[in-house]
């Protein structure tokens, strides 16, 4: 299955979460601070947000906790 992050294709596995398809592709500024810096997951466990994304127009979701599914379109999400 696939997904893309910031219009990019990612490839993915059924079963696990964006965050963890997202690190395996190597993706870096999963979010992104208010000054643009990237932000990747921290704690793997939905408490911290560091992992925050934008998915079919859904904001603040939390990637550690989604988990793929096919032809999601999500984005990095950018604190205000
Ligand atoms: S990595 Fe901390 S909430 Fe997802």
């Amino acid at each position: 299955m696939s997904f893309s992050f910031n219009g990019q294709p990612v490839a993915a596995h059924a079963g696990e979460t964006l965050a963890a398809a997202l690190m395996a592709h190597g993706v870096e500024g999963v979010s992104l601070t208010r000054d643009g810096e990237p932000r990747q997951p921290l704690c793997n466990m939905g408490t911290c947000f560091d992992c925050a994304v934008t998915v079919d127009g859904r904001s603040l979701v939390r990637s550690c906790l989604t988990p793929v599914e096919d032809g999601m379109e999500v984005h990095s999400w950018q604190n205000h």
